[in-house]
Parts: C-alpha cells; sequence; structure tokens
C-alpha cells in the first residue's frame, strides 16, 4: 500500500533532485557504502547475523547503514518537516497516530477517522525505509505535501547539518525506559525472527543491549543525543516520554500540539478535540482495529511486518514480568552512569 498522504497541493519543490537524478544518487550511495562497509567493526545481530558500528552505533549492514548514508549525503529537508525520532520500541507507533491526528484534525471527523482503517506506520512513513523501497513510486518524497510526517530512528548525531541546522523544521523524540524498551524489543524481534537464525535469549539479549549492541544503540547514546539537542534548541526538538505520555495524555497532546504549530483553541478544547485525539490513539482503540490486528505493513520489498507485533501490551513497568532482580539492577546502574549530570532521569 502507498504511503498515505492528504490529499493536499504539493508544495512547489517537485523537482528538488533536478539536476541528478533518484537513482544516480542511489547508486552514490551505493558507492560509498560499499566502500566503507569493509571496514566497519562488526558486532553480533538479534535477528541479522551480525550488525556493524558505524560513527559509534550499531546498525543492520544493509537497510539501516545504506539508508542512513543516503539521508545524511542527499536528502533534503523542507522548513515544514515534522520528523519523528525514536529509538525502536520507544513508542513510535503511538506517536506516529497523535501526531498525524493533531496536525490533521481539521481535515478528518473522528467517525470516519483515516486512522480507523490505515496503520500508524501507513500514515506516518520511516524515511530510514526510503532506500529499501524498491517501488520509487510508492514513496516519493518530492511529492508529499507540506507538513511532510517523517518517523526516523537515527541517531541525533548521525543527521545530516541540513536537517539540524534547519531553524523550522521539528523533532518530536519519544523515550522510555530502557527496561521495558529491551523486553519489547527482545519479544518484537523473535516474532520477526528469520527461520533459519535461532531465538536469541533473553540472557543474549541483554547482554548485547548492555553493551550498547542493539539497532541504533547504544540506547543511552541515542536519548542523550536528542536530550542535548533538545535541551539546546527547545524550539527544534520536544523531547517526550513514554511513561508521561501514558500517565498525562491530555497533558502531552496539548503541548504537542503548541510545539507543531497546531495549538488547540479553547472552542476545541471546550468541545473536547484533545479528548478524542487521545482516544483515538489510545492502545485500547488502535490495537482492536481490524487494520491493526490482520493487516501487514510493507517497509520495503524485503521487510514485511504484521500490524499486530507492534501492538503488545502497552503498558509501562512490564519489564517485571521478565527481568531478574540481577538484569534490573545491572540496566539501572548503566543507565544512571550513562545519563549522570544530564538531568534525564527515567523512574525504575
Ligand atoms: P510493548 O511491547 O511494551 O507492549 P514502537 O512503536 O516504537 O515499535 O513501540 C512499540 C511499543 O509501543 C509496544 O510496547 C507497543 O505495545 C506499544 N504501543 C503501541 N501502540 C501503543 C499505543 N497506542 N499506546 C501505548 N502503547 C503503544
Amino acid at each position: 500500500m502507498a504511503a498515505f498522504q492528504p490529499s493536499l497541493e504539493c508544495d512547489n519543490i517537485s523537482n528538488i533532485h533536478s539536476e541528478q537524478t533518484d537513482s544516480d544518487l542511489i547508486q552514490k550511495t551505493d558507492e560509498r557504502y560499499r566502500d566503507t562497509l569493509p571496514n566497519l567493526p562488526k558486532g553480533k545481530g538479534w535477528i541479522t547475523e551480525h550488525l556493524v558500528q558505524y560513527q559509534g552505533f550499531w546498525l543492520t549492514p544493509n537497510a539501516a547503514l545504506k539508508n542512513l548514508m543516503w539521508v545524511q549525503d542527499h536528502f533534503k529537508p523542507r522548513p515544514t518537516d515534522i520528523f519523528l525520532a525514536s529509538f525502536p520500541k520507544s513508542g513510535t507507533t503511538w506517536l506516529k497516530a497523535l501526531i498525524f491526528a493533531t496536525v490533521n484534525r481539521t481535515r478528518y471527523g473522528f467517525a470516519d477517522h483515516p486512522l480507523l482503517t490505515t496503520g500508524p506506520h501507513d500514515c506516518f512513513p520511516f524515511l530510514d525505509a526510503h532506500l529499501q523501497e524498491k517501488d520509487r513510486s510508492r514513496f516519493d518524497l518530492d511529492r508529499f505535501p507540506s507538513p511532510r510526517l517523517l518517523s526516523i530512528h537515527i541517531p541525533y548525531i548521525l543527521l545530516p547539518n541540513s536537517m539540524t541546522d534547519h531553524q523550522s523544521c521539528r523533532f518530536v523524540y519519544i523515550c522510555r525506559d530502557p527496561k521495558d524498551v529491551l523486553v519489547s524489543k527482545w519479544l518484537f524481534l523473535n516474532k520477526l525472527g528469520p527461520k533459519d537464525l535461532p531465538p536469541i535469549s533473553l540472557e543474549e539479549a541483554f547482554e548485547l543491549f548492555c553493551q550498547g549492541i542493539s539497532h541504533y544503540g547504544p540506547f543511552w547514546d541515542h536519548v542523550l543525543g536528542y536530550w542535548e539537542g533538545s535541551l539546546e534548541t527547545p524550539e527544534k526538538i520536544l523531547f517526550l516520554k513514554y511513561e508521561d505520555l501514558k500517565k498525562e495524555p491530555l497533558v502531552v497532546v496539548k503541548r504537542l500540539g503548541d510545539f507543531l504549530g497546531y495549538p488547540f483553541s479553547l472552542e476545541e478544547e471546550s468541545k473536547g478535540v484533545v479528548e478524542e485525539i487521545v482516544k483515538l490513539c489510545s492502545f485500547e482503540n488502535l490495537s482492536t482495529l481490524e487494520v491493526n490486528k490482520v493487516s501487514e505493513q510493507k517497509f520495503s520489498k524485503d521487510t514485511i511486518i504484521d500490524n499486530r507485533h507492534f501492538f503488545r501490551k502497552g503498558k509501562v513497568g512490564d519489564w517485571k514480568t521478565y527481568l531478574t532482580t540481577e538484569m534490573v539492577e545491572r540496566l539501572d546502574e548503566i543507565t544512571y552512569e550513562k545519563l549522570l549530570g544530564s538531568g534525564l532521569v527515567f523512574g525504575s
């Protein structure tokens, strides 16, 4: 299915790659990728044979690394772009729905809202998956109307200056207690794991996570990059926690509206629009919709994931069901040390 986009006029920027075609740029990325890959350190993969370390972060060698290089070298941000950034399994799916619903709230009624029939990942595509999409017409960034809603797992410090310097384009970052991230990630990846590789045990996943070896890890460096960015440029990066969103969804959604330049009016508040958005995007609602129970999410030709895998329990503290006391102590200690002095804390 093509990425869902509201039917707006496209900006008059349809040919931003005027001097070079898309395939020229992809070929250049391929060349840099082929030159770079052999020299990168390798670590054990969770569902692939290995991950590679590039500029301090662990990435899947083909998909994530190659796409990152394309973003670094060729992606052209627009001032109106809205990026949702996250470490995987931190609440990306939820935030996609909330941002989409907030930004487009005057366009759609809640009774026949696109999120009722289209999965959040189709409403708000991953820029990280752009290059893997062989059918270029399915994901033609130049033709996306503004504001483009694009999701990334790319660490902040690896983003090109054109994205971080840009005064206007905005980032919403969602983070989550690493213990819940680890458990959610381990369970998720074991559901996706290829048949020819044995599933990874929780003990092994834990060790790798603590060493920073997980998709887009180390977790702490990822979070700190956006945290520090948000302290430096709070008008550009809104830093959110999954736990706060669970506790006070109305407060956080109102902040989201203000930050994105779509503040809720008093009239909207009195009519209960914020409540409607929260209800529409709630775990209880989204996880029971047909589209999120039976459909597949086609991220690219080779990456197809059942939508239902993005909705497991949606709880804070489910790590208690899985992690031993020793694991909890060690992970909390690492988190404490890594975040010391940053001002960022996670509840335990
Ligand atoms: P659990 O595995 O702990 O249940 P991501 O979207 O970044 O992949 O994160 C997935 C996690 O977010 C899963 O956590 C999933 O259940 C949870 N999630 C998905 N949709 C949600 C929603 N609408 N509200 C709260 N949590 C949600």
